[in-house]
C-alpha cells in the first residue's frame, strides 16, 4: 500500500501545492487552497482499470479515420453548438449552475437517439427517479440503460456488461475512485475520474459525455481542472426565473465555439427554439419608454433581443446601477459617454438594465440599442416598435461598424421592421433598394438622439 501524500489544491483553477498557499499562484485568487489526501496509484492499476493497450508510433498519411462518422443526437440546436453531432472518441463536458437543466438536457438527448444502444450512469439519482424524469419526456428510441452508482471501478464493470456506443455521466462531482482517498466532489477525484473517462473514450471510441456543476462563486470544485482535459466544454446557461436555456462551446476542439443552442424549459422537457426571435419579440408593449431592439448575431444566426432600461432620479446618495444579462463596465462606460456626448446627468440617476428573456449577449453591437433604451427611458420618449439597431459605440459617442451588416439587415426586413440605425461606415457597397427597410445611417451617438426624441 502506498503511503498516503497530502496535497493542497486551488479550487478554483487545480493549481497543486505541497503547502497551504493564501494567494494561489496561477490564478491569483485568495483564500482557495484545500487540503486533500492523495494516493498516489500505480501506473498499472490506471491502465488496466480502462483495458490500456500500448500504442505505437504511426505516419500521419496512414492515419485513419471516417469523416462521416459523427453521432447525431437527433437535437439541431445540440448538433449545431457541437458542430455537427458527436465525434467518436471525444469527452465532453456540459457545465452549469445546479438545476438549470443539465440532467433534463441530456436525458432528453439520449431518448432522442435512435437505434443506439447507451448507459446513462447517474450519481445524484436512483433509477426510478431518472424513469419518473424520463416518462414525462418522451420514449426512448434506442437501447437506453440506466444505472445508479458512483463508483468508478463499478461504472466500467457496468460498461463492460452493457457495450454502450454513447456513455452519459451525471455527474462528475458524485463520482469517485478507490485509487484515490479524497471524498468525491474533490480536485484530486475529479481529475483523476474524468482522466479515466477520457482513457476509455481515446480507447474504444465510445464518446462520454459528461456532467459537471458550476456556482457562480467558484464555491463548487470542479469544471475548471477539467477544461484542458476534455474536447469540448459546453455550457448551459440562463436565468432560473425565465424559460429560456442557452447552450454554447466554451471550447471545441471539433468545431467552432461562435454557434448557440437556445431551448425553453417547459414540463414536458426542453423545447429546441429554432427561431428564437420571433418569441422574444411577441411580449413586447408598444408605446412604453426605455425599450429598444437590437439585430444581435449569435454565431450564425441573427437573434433580436429587447433592451429595456430604467432611469429615474436617485433616492439616496449613492446612484444605483444594475445590469442584468450585459457586462457591468460596459454599461458604465455607455454611461460615461451619455453623459459627455448627451448631457445625461449621470450622477443623480439610478439606471437599471435588463435583456428581456434573460439572456446574456455578448455581440458588440447591442451597444447602440442599450444607449437608446437608455436615453428612451431618460426622457420618458418611446422609441417606435418598427425601429431596431445594430451598431458599436465607441469611447466617444461615435457610431461603430459592426460585422457581417447584411445579414442582419435582411432578417430586420423579414421580421417586419421598417427602420434600422446602423453605422455610416457600414454601409458601404451597400445596395440599400435591394432591401425592403430603411437604413438609417449614423456617425455619433447625438444623430440617433436626434432621430428619435428630437
Ligand atoms: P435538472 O435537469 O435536474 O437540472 P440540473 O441537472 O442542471 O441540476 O432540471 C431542474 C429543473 O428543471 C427543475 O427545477 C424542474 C425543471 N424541469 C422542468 O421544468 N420540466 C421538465 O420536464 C423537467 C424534467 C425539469
Ligand atoms: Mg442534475
Amino acid at each position: 500500500m502506498a503511503k498516503a501524500k497530502r496535497y493542497f489544491f486551488c479550487r478554483e483553477c487545480g493549481y497543486q501545492s505541497s503547502s497551504w498557499l493564501g494567494r494561489c499562484p496561477e490564478c491569483g485568487k485568495w483564500n482557495t487552497f484545500d487540503e486533500e489526501v492523495v494516493q498516489r496509484e500505480t501506473p498499472s492499476i490506471r491502465q488496466s482499470a480502462v483495458g490500456g493497450q500500448q500504442s505505437e508510433p504511426v505516419r500521419i498519411e496512414e492515419v485513419k479515420y471516417d469523416e462521416t462518422v459523427r453521432m447525431q443526437t437527433h437535437c439541431e440546436e445540440f448538433d449545431r453548438v457541437l458542430g455537427g453531432g458527436i465525434v467518436p472518441g471525444s469527452l465532453l463536458l456540459l457545465g452549469g449552475e445546479p438545476g438549470i437543466g443539465k440532467s433534463t438536457l441530456l436525458l432528453q438527448t439520449a431518448l432522442a437517439m435512435k437505434g443506439k444502444r447507451l448507459l446513462y450512469v447517474s450519481g445524484e439519482e436512483s433509477e426510478q427517479q431518472i424513469k419518473m424524469r424520463a416518462d414525462r419526456i418522451g420514449e426512448p428510441q434506442g437501447e437506453m440503460y440506466v444505472v445508479s452508482e458512483t463508483s468508478t471501478k463499478r461504472i466500467f464493470e457496468h460498461i463492460e456488461a452493457v457495450k454502450p456506443e454513447l456513455l452519459i455521466v451525471d455527474s462528475i462531482q458524485t463520482i469517485s475512485s478507490e485509487d484515490i482517498d479524497s471524498s468525491a466532489g474533490s480536485i484530486s477525484q475529479i481529475r483523476e475520474c474524468t482522466t479515466l473517462f477520457q482513457h476509455y473514450a481515446k480507447q474504444t471510441g465510445v464518446p462520454v459525455l459528461l456532467i459537471g456543476h458550476i456556482t457562480k462563486d467558484g464555491t463548487l470544485a470542479g469544471p475548471k481542472v477539467m477544461e484542458h482535459i476534455v474536447d469540448a466544454v459546453l455550457q448551459f446557461e440562463g436565468d432560473r426565473n425565465y424559460g429560456f436555456r442557452i447552450l454554447r462551446a466554451l471550447k471545441n476542439r471539433f468545431g467552432s465555439t461562435a454557434e448557440l443552442g437556445i431551448f425553453e424549459m417547459l414540463n414536458s422537457g426542453l423545447r429546441e427554439v429554432p427561431n428564437p426571435s420571433e418569441i422574444l419579440l411577441s411580449q413586447r408593449d408598444e408605446t412604453l419608454s426605455g425599450s429598444a431592439v437590437s439585430a444581435t448575431l449569435e454565431g450564425a444566426r441573427p437573434i433580436f433581443i429587447e433592451v429595456q432600461s430604467l432611469v429615474s432620479s436617485a433616492v439616496y446618495g449613492t446612484p444605483q446601477r444594475n445590469a442584468n444579462g450585459f457586462d457591468f463596465r460596459r454599461l458604465s462606460m455607455l454611461l460615461a459617454v451619455l453623459e459627455k456626448r448627451c448631457g445625461f446627468k449621470l450622477g443623480a440617476k439610478d439606471v437599471f438594465l435588463n435583456i428581456a428573456g434573460g439572456l446574456r449577449v455578448s455581440d458588440p453591437a447591442i451597444d447602440l440599442a442599450v444607449a437608446c433604451s437608455i436615453l428612451s427611458s431618460n426622457v420618458d420618449i418611446p422609441i417606435p416598435p418598427t425601429v431596431c439597431m445594430a451598431a458599436e459605440m465607441g469611447l466617444n459617442g461615435e457610431i461603430r461598424p459592426v460585422t457581417r451588416v447584411e445579414q442582419r439587415i435582411a432578417e430586420a426586413g423579414r421580421l417586419g421592421f421598417e427602420k434600422i440605425f446602423v453605422s455610416r461606415y457600414n454601409t458601404k457597397g451597400l445596395d440599400k433598394k435591394k432591401y425592403p427597410i430603411e437604413i438609417v445611417e449614423l456617425a455619433v451617438i447625438e444623430d440617433a438622439f436626434r432621430k428619435l426624441f428630437a
